[in-house]
């Protein structure tokens, strides 16, 4: 359900988003914003985070983290209304015990002009919706019609995105283990069912929690090019994904409509070399080789 804000701000989409050229100019502060709430998810902002780190040491760069209040913000999501029942077979990513916090800069109403706004997911997006509340999609809504050059999404954030009603229309994902609950929203979303993450004009939104760092290391290249954030990368350990189409949790999280003939295994290496990539195990011929149950992760 869509506030009026966002109805406003949805009508308003119709009038289409500039189209910005994926053009840097090093003579410019970029301004970036990311949303917190009690209860997001924390690599789905401390991943992207590590990039923008290391990349301010070279680019000037300003950092907002935004929630209600100035002050800490919890990792742990408050109780929920209509918590998912108690034979949930993933009942500790649905109560986790640790509340690890990081510290909101800016509140919604003093957070200066943003070029980037990223949204994360995490088990608090629930909650806000289950108590109607609101304030993230405003934010999204009136910042995206009136400043940003790129929104991005990790995860369940997506949903916040879909709320607000900028992926009208738009090629989208989420994480592959909550499918469900994010797609009831937004209008003609062109949710995608088997991707890592999507890019469709300024919006990116990327699969389940560590797929943010995949996104963002994909976006920073688009925008810096590879001479810059390929370094990074490699500085921090990380083998990226860089096939957007790669994604067998849209199949190990059975999501209707996957393209279940992608492998399962991408081989990946550091960036901006060369290697060999054998790839086993196609999803239609995959075996489970000890008996896991598959997460049903934060389903509902
Ligand atoms: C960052 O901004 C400062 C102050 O405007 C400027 O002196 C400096 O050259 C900029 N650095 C880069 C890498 O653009
Ligand atoms: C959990 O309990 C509900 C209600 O008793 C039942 O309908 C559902 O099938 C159960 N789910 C699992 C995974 O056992
Ligand atoms: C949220 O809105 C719905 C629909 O208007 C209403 O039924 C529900 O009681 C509201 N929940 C809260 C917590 O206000």
């Amino acid at each position: 359900m869509r506030t009026s804000t966002a109805t406003v701000f949805g009508l308003l989409s119709l009038l289409r988003p500039r189209v910005l050229a994926q053009t840097y100019d090093p003579s410019k502060t970029l301004s970036i914003g990311i949303v917190l709430f009690p209860g997001f998810q924390p690599l789905d902002v401390i991943g992207p985070l590590d990039i923008i780190q290391i990349l301010s040491g070279s680019h000037n760069m300003t950092l907002s983290m935004i929630w209600k209040e100035i002050g800490p913000v919890w990792a742990r999501a408050p109780p929920r209304r209509t918590p998912p029942p108690a034979n949930s077979s993933l009942p500790i990513a649905v109560y986790p015990v640790q509340a690890p916090h990081i510290v909101a800069t800016h509140t919604f109403n003093n957070t200066p002009p943003l070029d980037i706004l990223l949204v994360p997911g995490g088990m608090g997006n629930r909650v806000l919706h289950e108590n109607n509340d609101t304030v993230i999609e405003d934010f999204v809504a009136a910042r995206y019609y009136s400043e940003l050059q790129y929104l991005l999404s990790v995860c369940t954030g997506a949903a916040s995105l879909a709320k607000s009603g900028v992926l009208n229309g738009r090629h989208a994902t989420t994480n592959k283990a909550a499918w469900a609950w994010p797609t009831q929203f937004g209008d003609g979303v062109k949710w995608e069912p088997t991707a890592r993450w999507t890019e469709d004009g300024n919006i990116w939104t990327s699969s389940g929690v560590s797929a943010g760092i995949d996104m963002t290391y994909a976006f920073f290249r688009a925008l810096l090019g590879a001479a810059v954030v390929d370094p990074v990368i490699n500085a921090m350990e990380y083998t990226p994904h860089t096939d957007r189409h790669w994604d067998p949790f849209s199949v190990v999280h059975h999501v209707p409509g996957a393209d279940t003939s992608g492998p399962l295994g991408d081989c990946v290496g550091p960036a901006g070399y060369e290697y060999e990539c054998p790839r086993k195990n196609t999803a239609s011929t995959h075996t489970l080789v000890s008996p896991i149950n598959e997460l049903p992760l934060i389903a509902k």
